[in-house]
């Protein structure tokens, strides 16, 4: 979920920060987390404007700020503490689902939930799903609980493979969901067969994965490629995905690009659907 803007600029206007207008749209609230981006902001104002959020929004528990980019392997924030408690295990709801996530532990944003919602509606009960970078399971578990499709999640995070388990139990999809703590690029020849269906959700890195993901899926089956390309529109953002898998799908492979979302000036998240011939 987003923080409402009418409350940010409340807050905003509480800590004498009403110039900083960009600050309404980025601040993400997981659970009772909120994560505030505020680049060139003294410090003395950040914890003002921290401390006027959690009082505008009695179920705040804390307040941080992202110092950086999302980075390394495991995609993790660089957060700093500005207000409330230190606490960064919390309890996420999206979908109708609920998540316990470690916002400094493990990759986690509520950006993705309406591309979540819009996967899980596409799967059909009896698939074979596999996610190949899972967190916490957000896709997994909303895929799980929509279709009553198997999903296979592997993730390299063993800590957000904790919360993934903790998660399929909560959610009540613990019987048709497998967790793998491991490495994506092992699954094909893991003994695990073929899938309907595989999710990559990994866009700074999916490019290096198309192979394995080529050989978990089936004949006929659907590849999720996700990839942040530096592009101005969406018509630059389709030409550069189908620019970097030219040459690397079999052929009679059928491709439908979107975008997902803006992520950054110039960057877009974008995803392909690849549909493999029979
Ligand atoms: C962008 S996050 C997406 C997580 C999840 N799908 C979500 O939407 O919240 C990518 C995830 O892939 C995991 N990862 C990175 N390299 C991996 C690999 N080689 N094998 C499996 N997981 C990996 C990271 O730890 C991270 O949790």
């Amino acid at each position: 979920m987003r923080k409402a803007p009418r409350l940010i600029e409340q807050a905003l206007a509480r800590a004498g920060l009403e110039g900083v207008r960009r600050v309404a749209t980025g601040v993400d609230v997981i659970g009772g987390i909120a994560i505030v981006r505020l680049p060139g902001v003294p410090l003395r104002s950040k914890r003002a404007f921290a401390a006027a959020m959690m009082e505008e929004t009695p179920n705040l528990t804390g307040v941080f700020e992202q110092a950086g980019g999302v980075e390394g392997e495991f995609r993790l924030r660089e957060l700093r503490h500005l207000a409330g408690r230190k606490e960064t295990l919390t309890t996420h709801k999206e979908n109708g689902c609920v998540f316990k996530v470690d916002v400094a532990r493990c990759y986690f944003s509520p950006r993705l939930a309406t591309e979540r919602l819009r996967v899980a509606s596409e799967v059909r009960r009896g698939e074979k799903v596999a996610n190949m970078f899972a967190g916490v399971g957000p896709f997994t578990v909303e895929i799980a609980k929509t279709s009553g499709a198997e999903v296979m999640s592997c993730e390299l995070n063993a800590y957000a493979c904790d919360l993934h388990v903790q998660n399929d139990r909560l959610n009540k999809v613990d019987d048709r969901v497998e967790v793998v703590n491991g490495d994506a690029s092992e699954l094909p020849g893991s003994g695990r067969g073929r899938f309907d269906r595989v999710l990559m959700p990994h866009p700074s890195a999916a490019d290096e994965f198309l192979d394995a993901a080529l050989g978990l899926v089936k004949k006929g089956g659907v590849i999720h490629y996700y990839r942040h390309l530096l592009a101005r529109d969406e018509e630059e953002g389709a030409a550069a995905a189908r620019e970097e898998l030219r040459g690397r799908l079999p052929r009679g492979a059928r491709t439908k690009v979107r975008k997902v979302r803006d992520v950054g000036p110039r960057w877009l998240e974008m995803t392909a659907e690849v549909r493999l011939p029979r």
